[in-house]
């Protein structure tokens, strides 16, 4: 859920795209990547109900929050957000606040009875109900519809990219997830794991080819378990499958696909990474922890030992492949010797890169019923710092070795710090800066690295 997962704020930015009419829908976005793509899901089911987007909160007459309960941190800076829209809605009335996603499925009525300003509550399986709970809501009831469901995939709505560059999109593949790792919330939040049919996946890729989009990322809380079967042929479309399928819309069109999950990731994904260049050569691949004991309290299901052996693999059959990490500090009973292990496999793993938090207790699962929250906040805290500084150097350590070589890179935009440089991303999703020329937003130029910042890579064209 990478540049996915930091729980961070996601703006409006470009004009409606699908104009839906008069009434402005202003949505702001927190969490995962998944978060982005049901926002967009969102934006299109309102478009047809007569709301167009706006990224003036002071001009809206619905905002929405698209909500995270990863981590409390998440939910503490939603609640923060709610303080804010309760502001504006003091000086109009007639505003409706709608919280939506995962901390809605979380809280429920709970939610409304501790912030009063929220008249909707709607959680991640129910978006189709949008336009009747805000017709419930504009009679000055509170509408509420958190209903989990084993079938909704959304495959048939067209999403809204809104704030999109017009290059990169997600494509939801699946949704929920069925591996109860100890210590997460999604379960609870995102309900039972669900395929979506592969033929609305590829109709939506070739939608967004057509449409001049050239980088997709087909996204699920564990991508590794996508199985689709046609109930009337038996046919049958695993990850793998479905990969080919994607990269095979078009050899200009990227694929990417986040996250796997070490215990499901098959050779036949990296076999099928290999065989397409199109397919990118980067694997997000949530460690959590390197000690073995840990892992098993995580319900994890695999060790570090069989970890470590996957990496290999991956290394072997993909030499040029990029590898990121999601690491938890500070879980239930996590001794000294524990946390070395950590520090230890990142040593062995070499990252490209790695997202790194504390643990955090989250209500009703398996870890908050059956452990103790107990290694002190700052022991978790020194940890934290250790595992980032020693990532960081990694990382570091990694791009120097990038040095030198030349990456085919597909230009995204304008560089942030200087409008004579471009900024796009590799294969491995590096992002690469580099001097403009004549190129623009959505070629591919070939970039040699003469230098590393600590965030991106620096080059020139050849
Ligand atoms: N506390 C801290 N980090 C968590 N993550 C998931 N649940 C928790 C939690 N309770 C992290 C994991 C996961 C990423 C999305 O967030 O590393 O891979
Ligand atoms: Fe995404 Fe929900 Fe998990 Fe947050 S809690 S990372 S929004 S699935």
């Amino acid at each position: 859920m990478t540049d996915y997962i930091k729980t961070k704020k996601i703006n409006n930015i470009s004009p409606t795209i699908k104009s839906g009419g008069n009434k402005k829908l202003y949505i702001e976005t927190y969490g995962c990547q998944m978060n982005v793509a049901d926002s967009e899901l969102v934006v299109s089911i309102l478009a047809d109900n007569g709301f167009s987007t706006t990224d003036d909160i002071n001009s809206a007459d619905i905002i929405f929050i698209n909500t995270c309960s990863i981590r409390d941190n998440a939910e503490q800076r939603i609640r923060g957000r709610l303080q804010i829209f309760k502001k504006i809605k003091k000086t109009k009335p007639y505003l409706i606040i709608g919280v939506i996603g995962c901390m809605a499925e979380r809280l429920k009525n709970k939610l409304l009875e501790q912030e009063k300003l929220i008249d909707i509550i709607v959680g991640p399986d129910a978006y189709r109900d949008l336009p009747n709970l805000i017709k419930i809501a504009k009679t000055g009831q509170k509408a509420v519809n958190v209903l989990l469901s084993r079938e909704e995939t959304y495959a048939d709505i067209s999403p809204v990219r809104y704030s999109s560059n017009g290059i990169t999109a997600f494509i939801s593949i699946m949704r929920g997830c069925d591996n109860m790792c100890s210590y997460c919330v999604v379960p609870f939040t995102r309900g039972r794991e669900r395929s979506r049919n592969p033929e609305s996946i590829i109709e939506e890729a070739k939608d967004l080819v057509k449409n001049g989009y050239k980088d997709v990322t087909l996204l699920g809380q564990n991508v590794d378990k996508y199985n689709w079967e046609d109930t009337k042929t038996g046919k049958k479309v695993n990850f793998a499958k479905l990969l080919e399928l994607t990269a095979k819309v078009s050899p200009s069109l990227r694929v990417r696909f986040s996250t796997s999950y070490p215990q499901d990731m098959t050779d036949e994904v990296l076999y099928t990474m290999a065989k397409y260049k199109n397919i990118c050569k980067h694997i997000h691949f949530p460690a959590q922890s390197g000690s073995s004991r840990i892992l098993e309290k995580m319900k994890r299901g695999y060790t570090a030992e069989w970890y470590k052996n996957r990496i290999l693999k991956i290394k072997e059959i993909l030499p040029d492949c990029a590898i990121t990490t999601d690491i938890i500090s500070g879980f239930c009973s996590e001794t000294e010797d524990d946390h070395k292990q950590t520090l230890s496999l990142l040593e062995f793993a070499q990252f490209d890169l790695g997202f790194m938090f504390k643990y955090s207790e989250r209500p009703n699962t398996y870890a908050a019923r059956n452990f103790k929250d107990d290694v002190p906040e700052e022991i978790k805290s020194r940890r934290l710092t250790e595992i980032i500084n020693l990532q960081n150097k990694i990382s570091k350590s990694v791009k120097q070795k990038d040095i030198g070589k030349t990456f085919e890179v597909l230009i995204e935009g304008t560089s942030k710090k200087s409008t004579e440089e471009l900024f796009g991303r590799t294969s491995q999703n590096k992002v690469v800066v580099f001097p403009k020329k004549n190129y623009k937003k959505g070629d591919y130029v070939n970039v040699k690295i003469t230098d590393a910042s600590s965030a991106t890579l620096i080059g020139v064209t050849i």
